[in-house]
C-alpha cells in the first residue's frame, strides 16, 4: 500500500496535505509515514515467518529516534556502525540484546562501550580486530560473541560506491583465510564465534548475488561443523533494493527463498540487516521552488533544498522522482531542478518534465533511507527538519537546525582586533 497519495490532486503523507506541512514547518522538510516503515518492516517478518530470524534494521539509513522508536516497538533488532548509532538505539528503547555490531574499522573504546551495553554479536572484519576485541574483552572480563564477515568476492552489480563484497572492496576477510580466522577465533580468550556474517551491497535488485554469497556461507559453516565449530546464526547483510524509478524489485519471498535454499538443513538463524527497503519510500522531501530561470539552452528551476539536504544525487547521480505537491496551472517544460549550493554538483534531478510556477512545493520520493543521515551543513546550512506523520498527526521528529547551533563548539580568536 502506498502511505504517499493524492486527495483532490494535492499529495498527502497518510492522513496529511504535505502542503499544509511545509507551510507550517517551512522547507526544505524530510516526511516520513509511520505506516509505510510499519508495513516494509512486517513484510520482512511475514517472509520469514518459517524461520529462526532476527531483523536487525541497518541504522544508517535513517537514525531519526522517532523511526527507531517506530522499529524498536516492533520488536526489531538493529545493525550499527557507531557507538553514536548505538546511544541512539539505546535512546529509541531499542534492546540491546538485539544488536549486530558491523563497520570495518571499530576502536578499542567502540569495543568496549558495546560490551558494556551487552550487545548480542560483533561483526569482525580483520585478524588485527579479532585479537584487538578479544584483548579488550578478556582484559575486562568479558567473552565477546562474534562473527567474521567474510568477503565472497560477489558482484552484486550495483553503483560501485556501494558494492562491498568484492576482494576490491575494503570489507570483510577473504574467503579463502576465514576458516583458519575462525580456528584461531576458537583459540582467544575473549572472543565466542556464534555466527557467519557477510554484505555484499546496497541497492541489489538481483536474487543471485545474494544466492552465491550464501552457498559460500553455507559451504563455510559445514567445513567449520565438521571442524568442531558450531555457529547458532548466518547473517546475510542488507535489504533488497528499491524501487526509485522503473526498476524491477523481486518479490521478497524469493529473495528469502535465495538466502535460506543454500542453508539446507542447517538449524542457523538467520539475521538480515535491512535499511533502505525499509524506509526509503516511507520519506520524502519537500522543498519550495524559489526561482525559476529558463533560458533558450536550459531551464534550471531553483530550489531551497541542496545537495547538502539530499546527496545521493550529487554522489552517485542517483534518480529520484520528483512531483509538484498540488497541480499548478503552469505548462510542462524540461526543467534541472537545482539547489543554491556553490557547485555545479548541486542537483537534485535533470530534465525533469514539470509544470512548475515559483512558489510551488516540490515532493523528492525516495527520500526516507539515506536522505538525513548524510546532510551536512556545507556552505552554512542548516539541516532540514523531519516530521513522522502518523495517521492524522504529525510529530516533529526533529526540528529545524537553528542557525547558532551551526557554530556550537567554534571560538573566534580571542582579542578583538587581530
Ligand atoms: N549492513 C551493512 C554492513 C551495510 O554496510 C549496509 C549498507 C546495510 C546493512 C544496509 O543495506 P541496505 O539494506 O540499506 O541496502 N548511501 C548509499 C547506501 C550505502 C549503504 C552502505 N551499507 C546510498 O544512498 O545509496
Amino acid at each position: 500500500m502506498n502511505h504517499f497519495h493524492r486527495k483532490e490532486s494535492t499529495l498527502h503523507c497518510e492522513g496529511i496535505a504535505l502542503d499544509t506541512l511545509a507551510d507550517q514547518h517551512g522547507t526544505p522538510l524530510y516526511v516520513y509515514s509511520r505506516a509505510a516503515i510499519e508495513g516494509a518492516y512486517t513484510g520482512y517478518e511475514r517472509a520469514l515467518a518459517q524461520h529462526d530470524h532476527l531483523i536487525c534494521y541497518a541504522v544508517k539509513a535513517n537514525s531519526n529516534l522517532s523511526v527507531l522508536g517506530v522499529l524498536a516497538r516492533l520488536g526489531a533488532g538493529f545493525d550499527i556502525v557507531s557507538i553514536g548509532e548505538l546511544q541512539r538505539v539505546l535512546a529509541a528503547g531499542g534492546d540491546p540484546a538485539k544488536i549486530v555490531f558491523s563497520g570495518v574499522c571499530k576502536t578499542p573504546d567502540d569495543m568496549l562501550k558495546a560490551l558494556r551495553a551487552g550487545i548480542h554479536c560483533f561483526n569482525i572484519e580483520s585478524e588485527a580486530e579479532l585479537d584487538m576485541l578479544s584483548r579488550v574483552a578478556s582484559d575486562n572480563g568479558w567473552v565477546a560473541p562474534i562473527s567474521l564477515r567474510v568477503n565472497p568476492d560477489v558482484d552484486a552489480g550495483t553503483h560501485p560506491y556501494i558494492a562491498t563484497g568484492l576482494k576490491d572492496n575494503k570489507f570483510g576477510i577473504e574467503l579463502d583465510s576465514a576458516f583458519d580466522l575462525y580456528k584461531k577465533a576458537a583459540g582467544l580468550p575473549g572472543v565466542e564465534p556464534i555466527g557467519i556474517d557477510c554484505h555484499i551491497g546496497s541497492q541489489i535488485l538481483d536474487i543471485e548475488p545474494f544466492s552465491e554469497a550464501a552457498c559460500h556461507l553455507a559451504a563455510l559453516v559445514d567445513q567449520l561443523r565438521a571442524a568442531g565449530i558450531e555457529l547458532q546464526h548466518i547473517d546475510m547483510g542488507g535489504g533488497l533494493g528499491v524501487q526509485y524509478e522503473s526498476e524491477a524489485v523481486p518479490p521478497i519471498a524469493d529473495y528469502i527463498e535465495a538466502l535460506t535454499r543454500p542453508l539446507g538443513a542447517h538449524n542457523l538463524t538467520l539475521i538480515l540487516e535491512p535499511g533502505r527497503s525499509i524506509v526509503a519510500n516511507a520519506g520524502v522531501l519537500l522543498t519550495r521552488v524559489e526561482y525559476l530561470k529558463p533560458s533558450a539552452h536550459k531551464n534550471f528551476a531553483l530550489v531551497d533544498a541542496a545537495m547538502n539536504d539530499l546527496l545521493r544525487p550529487a554522489l552517485y547521480g542517483a534518480w529520484q522522482d520528483i512531483v509538484p505537491v498540488t497541480a499548478s496551472g503552469a505548462e510542462v517544460a524540461c526543467w534541472d531542478i537545482v539547489g543554491p549550493v556553490c557547485e555545479t554538483g548541486d542537483f537534485l534531478g535533470k530534465s525533469r518534465d514539470l509544470p512548475l510556477t515559483a512558489g510551488d512545493i516540490l515532493a523528492v520520493k525516495g527520500a526516507g533511507a539515506y536522505g538525513f543521515v548524510m546532510a551536512s551543513n556545507y556552505n552554512s546550512r542548516p539541516r532540514p527538519a523531519e516530521i513522522l506523520v502518523d495517521g492524522d498527526s504529525a510529530h516533529m521528529a526533529r526540528a529545524r537546525e537553528p542557525l547558532d547551533r551551526l557554530w556550537l563548539g567554534e571560538s573566534p580568536l580571542p582579542g578583538a582586533q587581530l
